[in-house]
């Protein structure tokens, strides 16, 4: 059975002191996730051995990396390596972000690669897929993200697409407070699907967490999550707002 999934990207924020007061919020509610759930974390790099061990004694909630380069070592400054978040202990990293597509230039051959070398060492990628908003109002969002898993999943084998995470985040809806609808989610959340079952099987397909993200609050959450194919959220804003994680986390089917 697929994992239902909340996940929190806080991207460039907080300080230190900020983000260990915000994961002590978090676990000290007490949330016990059942066996199909799962929370992640994906904090700045700086702060992944603070959440590694904070998170540590909580069964299902894990830190995550918000990026990673695609080579294994050497002379390349300032980049982190899929060794050095496994010697962390991290299980989780964020590939692909629309943020990381468009202010660093990353292109879905690029995303592939450092796919490659998240599962070569373990590491479960959360895909990132999503359509501007010149693509939406054009109606070509369906082929828009359908290449985007093409050029950057679809050389993986069966065994290997089925350890990816895939968020779809329309980019109109990310830190706009405009989310897709409930029909709009479920509608290419279904079409995603049914394009990895095309490539590999319905099993495969069935198998794959596809997570929904673009403005999830709490007050969205729960219609957002009760559509068949969406997974749970990868969620920014709101998942620095304890209450609202809180409710995002407690909202997953
Ligand atoms: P948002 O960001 O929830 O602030 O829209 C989502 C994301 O970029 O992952």
């Amino acid at each position: 059975m697929r994992k239902q999934i909340a996940a929190a990207n806080w991207k460039m924020n907080l300080t230190l002191q900020q983000g260990e007061t915000l994961l002590d919020e978090i676990t000290a509610a007490g949330i016990a996730l059942a066996s199909n759930q799962q929370v992640i974390f994906a904090v700045p790099s700086p702060y992944l051995p603070m959440a590694e061990a904070r998170l540590g004694s909580f069964a299902d909630f894990d830190a995550s990396a918000q990026n990673i380069y695609h080579k294994e070592s050497g002379a390349y400054t300032g980049e982190i390596s899929a060794a050095m978040l496994v010697s962390l202990g991290i299980k989780f990293v964020v590939i692909g972000h629309s943020e990381r597509r468009e202010y660093f230039s990353e292109s879905n051959a690029d995303l592939a690669a450092k796919v490659d070398i998240a599962l070569k060492h373990e590491l479960t990628p959360i895909f990132c897929c999503g359509e501007p908003l010149e693509i939406r109002e054009k109606e070509g969002q369906n082929a828009y993200v359908a290449k985007q898993l093409e050029e950057s999943l679809f050389h993986l084998s069966a065994d290997d697409i089925k350890k990816v995470v895939i968020a779809y985040e329309p980019i109109w809806a990310i830190g706009t407070g405009r989310t897709a609808s409930t029909e709009q989610a479920q509608e290419i959340h279904a079409y995603l699907r049914s394009v990895i079952a095309k490539k590999y099987s319905d099993a495969v397909a069935g198998e794959i967490s596809i997570l929904y993200g673009g403005s999830v609050k709490a007050a969205n959450a729960v219609e957002l999550f009760s559509s068949p194919d969406v997974d749970g959220g990868l969620v920014g804003g709101a998942s620095l707002i304890p209450a609202e994680f809180i409710a995002i986390i407690k909202a997953l089917k």
